[in-house]
């Protein structure tokens, strides 16, 4: 056999072995995604809690956002299917069969800050949709978050619903109120509920919420030095008051419709949905160069978004910034996640 035939066999053999190595690569990975367990969205906003699902090693199949700005980001951050309309008119059977089932279900109906009308309230009546969603799909598990106020709401009676309506379908819970600051490194002051649900008892057993974790991060690592004009307040009608009254460029402040509330704890305080607009929790800074609101951006550094998340500058800073509010603090999703994972043994 010459050299040549005997180099191109070899070749050959070569080129084989890798192209078996290279299927039974893209089959390991397929099987590893095939055995991912399987997460449905509801209420999903901009996708937080699909993000911190996604990062916690879960595959995300679809999720639900009935309005069309949120729905723009989402978009252009994930993959699977957005179902875009109200969940009212979302069916079951056009969506695919999950092992779990998320919600950040609209908190305005529970906050301090919103209304006090609870169930009363049509957007507190969207927990109900979820428990069509639970009773037709019946997730393994199930993960909710809502403002911190949702266990005092109207004494208690609220949260009773929703905890006797879950556990009536024979899940075991466990909540626990988690502050952004104490779980994720991330320096805001957000405090929120965390509800998870187990159908396996032997699971609920296994599980615990995340440890607390040291805060090494400061407003400052997260802010930059400066930003664009549109966001400076030198041509308010508040500027005097806002400049005699913001003296400390290592804090931020809050701007409250008439006067400004200086934030001592070294923490930003929790992102409102509405601290785009109307003067409201507004939170404000001195840089470099003056006095300014915090950017989108920004505000999405202190929901842990990394800087990869894409904001669109087709929407506007008003839309950005309520998308922001309404989110969630992406690591303590992911902790929680990590958590649900390791008691779920997979
Ligand atoms: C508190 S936010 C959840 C944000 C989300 N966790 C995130 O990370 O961005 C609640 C979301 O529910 C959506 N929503 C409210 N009512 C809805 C409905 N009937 N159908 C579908 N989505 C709804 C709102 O538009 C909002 O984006």
């Amino acid at each position: 056999m010459s050299t040549n035939i005997k180099h191109s066999q070899n070749v050959l053999k070569f080129d084989a072995k890798e192209n078996n190595m290279t299927q039974k690569m893209n089959y390991n990975n397929q099987q590893k995604s095939n055995n991912k367990l399987k997460v449905g969205g509801l209420f999903a906003g901009i996708g937080g809690i699909e993000l911190g699902f996604k990062k916690a090693g879960f595959k995300i199949l679809w999720a639900n956002e009935i309005d069309k700005n949120a729905a723009i980001t989402y978009k252009m951050n994930h993959k699977h299917k957005l179902f875009e309309k109200d969940l009212k008119d979302l069916q079951t059977e056009e969506v695919e069969k999950i092992d779990i089932l998320t919600g950040g279900f609209p908190c305005q109906a529970f906050s301090l800050a919103g209304y006090r009308k609870g169930f009363n309230d049509d957007r507190g009546n969207v927990f109900f949709e979820i428990l069509r969603f639970v009773d037709d799909l019946e997730p393994k598990v199930l993960f909710l978050e809502n403002v911190k106020n949702l266990k005092g709401h109207d004494n208690g009676k609220t949260f009773e619903i929703v905890i006797n309506e879950l556990e009536s379908r024979a899940y075991h819970l466990n909540y626990k109120v988690l502050n952004s600051s104490q779980y994720a490194n991330v320096p805001q002051n957000r405090e929120r509920i965390y509800i998870v649900g187990f159908k396996d008892k032997k699971v609920y057993d296994n599980f615990k919420f995340p440890k607390s974790k040291k805060l090494t991060k400061t407003i400052n690592d997260l802010l930059d030095d400066e930003a664009d004009e549109k966001f400076y307040y030198h041509k308010s009608k508040y500027y005097a008051q806002l400049k005699e009254e913001m003296l400390n460029n290592d804090t931020i402040y809050q701007w409250r419709r008439t006067y400004v509330r200086e934030n001592k704890s070294k923490l930003c305080p929790t992102l409102t949905a509405n601290m785009g607009t109307g003067g409201h929790n507004v939170p404000l800074i001195i840089d470099k160069k003056d006095i300014r609101k915090l950017t989108p951006r920004e505000c999405a550094r202190f929901q842990g978004y990394d800087d990869s998340f894409i904001l669109s500058n087709t929407l506007a800073p008003s839309h950005l910034y309520k998308q922001i509010g309404n989110s969630v603090t992406v690591p303590v999703i992911e902790a929680i996640a990590k958590e649900i994972k390791k008691a779920l043994n997979v």
